[in-house]
């Protein structure tokens, strides 16, 4: 769609089941991110949306294993995760939730609509049921024997050890896991989207008007599905967690996570139009709207094919475009939660982010390389050796080197100022800087209209690396120093630093949407505002004005040292699941440990203690060393609590010690005992102490 009125960007709502690691991240939400900046920059219209998908079995199954209710489970992580992506700046315009009052409404006028204006089937089919527990059971709850690889790790609806996809039906020896029972069949009626009516539609619609512009793999899906045959789909389930079927015949029934949480674009849309005075009407219904989603893979038939059909039945505007990703892996193998071999984004950001002043410069430092690695056309990998490479020989040798040695010869030959350009000696290589940043220009425009980031990306980056070069061959130091001799040099000199500036200024304003903490930074150092990183700049080269006087260069990057990536080699390889630990449950996350004796706890001797002194330990950015009363002794205990507490804040804080660990050597000093710590959703810590001070050494049982 050539200019359109409004821009409406979503970003796939994660489920709110656990953390999300750098898969998701490098999926949907950096490119989305991008594209939203990117669009704001050029000032449009443009609302981007996303928020937490809160309902489906995933929820209660994830509350069983953590042994709390679905409720707390999705405050839990419907909180985290949107600290996580506000901790690396992914800018969403409002973060809602499927559990909203405003969601539940806007889902079930959906459906009536659908219903009233006789859209969907009804049909009566036999599906297992717990006796028990009196309620059916949704794949996820059925265990039972796989009958390909007779592996006893099988679901309802997938083998977690071959893999295999699976029918409740095909399982041998079904369980029910909400009470063991052997689940029986028991007739009960769905409501069906029926998709088979809407075949030509879609064939046209995909097909033929978007078969050329969509990524090849999302047309390749959807032509998949077509061709398939389209089974009507069930847009109901029997569970007692989601939004209530708004019929008063299907008491006890929910919307399919999967009709309502679509719906959760538009009802994110509505909140933020009531929180900004605005009308969302349009940006839903009016056609010169253009609908972006980004997604992954895994959720190319619900976003292409089923939304598609409910939008069109419900009267409001259709996708222009789908930019879905393929998968990242991990050091050579599949992410997975369930196996732990993955990176969760709380993860980078405890071990990067919060350990730098700011953390700007560790958030993009993982925004370049997840772009740079994007799976745009296929499946791509993570690896901190590739992270490394591409934080120190680009971010640092090409884009940091170059904004340092313009800033820092700006300041040493042309006193810290904006130095004029003279026409009158620009040769060639003047010229020829001047059209690169203009063609640069026009790449990075283009790209990012195409949704390539990856592309984008390296030419911004390609623009420095022309930048290097240029004044490589212009070599103001060597000019610098024939001055005394020839006064003119300085002329030579100044139209050198002057275009390393303006180019360093279109850094700031084409990098800006992958890299915006970078380009904060430059626009502190240039003692600009952020407007001059309006997009309609780009490509000009008389940004800075001549005489300006400029701050003094700051760091953008710093290197990736060698122990960064073994640490974090060591622990991602120290905590994966050995693939013939217990089976998961299927909606990923390891389950909580298995039930003890109480003599197997009586084992372990817990006492109050008192901490009296408190250091940090050389060389351990995580490590504390204390010493802690315990009345009739006072132990040394090494503990991994300095990035939560500063050790003058914790002295005559109780807290509880395990006495009787067997001691440890860290960091070459010897721990005798372990603090017992809390740790709340956003990965904070906290002592776990008596209401009242009492006597250090107390017993604890
Ligand atoms: O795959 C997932 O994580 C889903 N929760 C994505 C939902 S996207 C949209 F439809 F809400
Ligand atoms: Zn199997």
């Amino acid at each position: 769609m050539q200019n359109p009125k409004r821009y409406l960007i979503t970003a796939a709502l994660p489920y709110a089941n656990g953390l999300k690691h750098v898969g998701h991240l490098a999926g949907a939400y950096i490119p989305a991110d991008i594209y939203a900046r990117y669009l704001r920059a050029q000032e449009r219209d443009v609302v981007f949306v996303c928020g937490s998908d809160e309902h489906g079995t995933a929820i209660p199954i994830q509350a069983r294993k953590e042994g709390t209710t679905p409720q707390a489970i999705i405050d839990k992580y419907h909180a985290a995760m949107q600290q996580d992506f506000a901790d690396l700046d992914i800018q969403f315009d409002i973060y809602h939730r499927t559990s909203a009052p405003l969601h539940h409404e806007t889902a079930s006028a959906f459906f009536t609509q659908l219903e009233k204006a006789g859209d969907l089937e009804t049909k009566e089919t036999e599906q297992f049921y717990d006796p028990e527990a009196k309620s059916f059971l949704a794949d996820r709850y059925i265990k039972g024997t796989c009958p390909a690889c007779q592996s006893d790790r099988a679901f309802g609806d997938q083998c977690e050890s071959c893999g295999r996809s699976l029918s409740p039906e095909e399982l041998i020896r079904p369980v029910s896991t909400l009470s063991g029972a052997t689940p029986i069949l028991k007739k009960t009626t769905h409501w069906y989207l029926p998709l088979g009516k809407h075949e030509d539609f879609l064939r046209k619609w995909i097909l033929e008007n978007h078969g050329a512009d969509w990524r090849p793999a999302v047309v390749g899906q959807c032509k998949g599905w077509i061709e398939g045959g389209l089974q009507s789909r069930a847009v109901t389930r029997d569970l007692d967690w989601g939004v209530k079927v708004p019929l008063p015949q299907a008491n006890g029934k929910v919307l399919y996570v999967w009709f309502d949480a679509p719906i959760g674009y538009i009802s994110a849309t509505k909140q933020w139009a009531l929180d900004h005075g605005k009308d969302w009407g349009p940006y839903w219904k009016d056609a010169e709207t253009k609908l972006v989603h980004f997604i992954g893979k895994d959720n190319i038939v619900f976003h292409c094919i089923i939304f598609p059909v409910m939008l069109k039945l419900g009267g409001y505007i259709l996708p222009d475009n789908v930019p879905s990703n393929e998968f990242l892996n991990l050091e050579g193998d599949k992410m997975s939660t369930s196996r732990n071999w993955k990176l969760d984004m709380r993860e980078y950001i405890n071990d990067f982010v919060k350990k730098e002043n700011g953390g700007g410069q560790a958030v993009d430092m993982l925004r370049y390389y997840l772009t740079q690695i994007a799976p745009e056309t296929k499946d791509s990998e993570f690896t901190w050796k590739g992270f490394q490479d591409a934080v120190n020989s680009e971010l640092v040798a090409v884009l940091g080197n170059f904004v340092n040695r313009t800033w820092v010869l700006m300041h040493k030959l042309c006193k810290g100022k904006v130095p004029p350009y003279h026409t009158g000696v620009a040769d060639e290589y003047d010229q020829r800087l001047i059209e690169q940043i203009q063609t640069s220009t026009q790449i990075v425009t283009q790209h990012l209209e195409q949704y390539q980031f990856r592309d984008a990306l390296f030419a911004v980056v390609d623009l420095a690396r022309h930048g290097n070069q240029y004044m490589q061959r212009k070599e103001p130091w060597i000019l610098a120093k024939r001055l005394e001799q020839e006064p003119e040099a300085q002329k030579a000199i100044d139209n050198c630093l002057h275009l390393c500036l303006q180019l360093c200024a279109n850094l700031a304003i084409l990098g800006n949407p992958f890299l915006p903490n970078t380009s904060k930074t430059l626009c502190h150092m240039m003692k600009v505002v952020d407007r001059m990183l309006e997009w309609k700049h780009a490509g000009r080269i008389d940004l800075l004005k001549v005489g300006y006087s400029l701050r003094e260069p700051q760091l953008l990057f710093r290197k990736i040292e060698d122990t960064e990536i073994d640490i974090q080699l060591e622990k991602l390889k120290s905590n994966i699941m050995p693939p013939d630990s217990p089976a998961p449950t299927p909606s990923e996350q390891p389950l909580g440990k298995p039930p003890i004796q109480f003599d197997d706890f009586a084992k372990v001797e817990l006492k109050v203690g008192t901490i009296v002194a408190a250091e940090k330990v050389e060389k351990a950015d995580k490590l504390l060393k204390l010493s802690v009363d315990l009345g009739s002794e006072t132990r040394t205990i090494v503990s991994g609590i300095a990035l939560h507490y500063a050790p003058e804040d914790i002295i005559g804080k109780q807290v509880t010690v395990v006495t009787n660990l067997a001691p440890r050597k860290m960091r070459g000093i010897e721990s005798n005992g372990m603090i017992l710590m809390a740790e709340d959703p956003v990965g904070k810590l906290h002592f776990v102490n008596p209401d009242t001070p009492i006597q250090p050494g107390s017993g604890i049982s």
